[in-house]
């Protein structure tokens, strides 16, 4: 049986929001406080060489200087048949429909966390390749990256 207490705090939400929609909405307000578009920029993106033939991980970081948040909507390749966006929570993965990238802020893809999910490659890519992906914004214009793959057991730098 599904706890009722999440669901409700969603709704209230969605109604918070609504109000504030309702109210930017007219359109007359002064506030100058709304911030710039997002600016966004991806780095570190790498792909650990699968193990596997048709399904992979990849991570990547994209960074927003912009004033507004901004959202990952989807991610396509022509390696690949299929992308989803994942992320993990308590050591475990489901798929979500977006993540968002804050204002001023950055959205972390990384081993153990967040990810890219690749189902149905065309064949398994190997290290020294680069496998293209597409990432599609709510607001900015798409953005084309060249995936690197790396060793499997790859940890970039700057890692946590
Ligand atoms: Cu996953």
């Amino acid at each position: 049986m599904k706890p009722a207490g999440p669901p409700a705090v969603s709704l209230g939400l969605a109604g918070a929001l609504a109000g504030t929609l309702a109210l930017t909405g007219c359109g007359s307000s002064p506030d100058s406080s709304s911030g710039s578009a997002p600016e966004l920029s991806v780095s570190a993106a790498y792909m650990p060489q699968p193990v596997s033939d048709t399904m992979a991980a990849g991570f990547l970081t994209v960074t927003n200087v912009g004033g507004t948040d901004d959202e990952l909507t989807s991610v396509t390749s022509r390696a690949s048949g299929r992308i989803t966006v994942h992320r993990t929570v308590d050591g475990a993965m489901r798929e979500v429909d977006g993540l968002t990238i804050p204002a001023h802020g950055r959205l972390v893809l990384e081993s153990g966390g967040n990810h890219l999910m690749f189902d149905e490659l065309k064949r398994r890519p190997t290290q020294g390749e680069t496998v293209p992906v597409e990432l599609r914004f709510a607001h900015s214009d798409p953005v084309t990256v060249d995936m690197p793959v790396k060793p499997a057991t790859y940890r970039p730098a700057s890692g946590h």
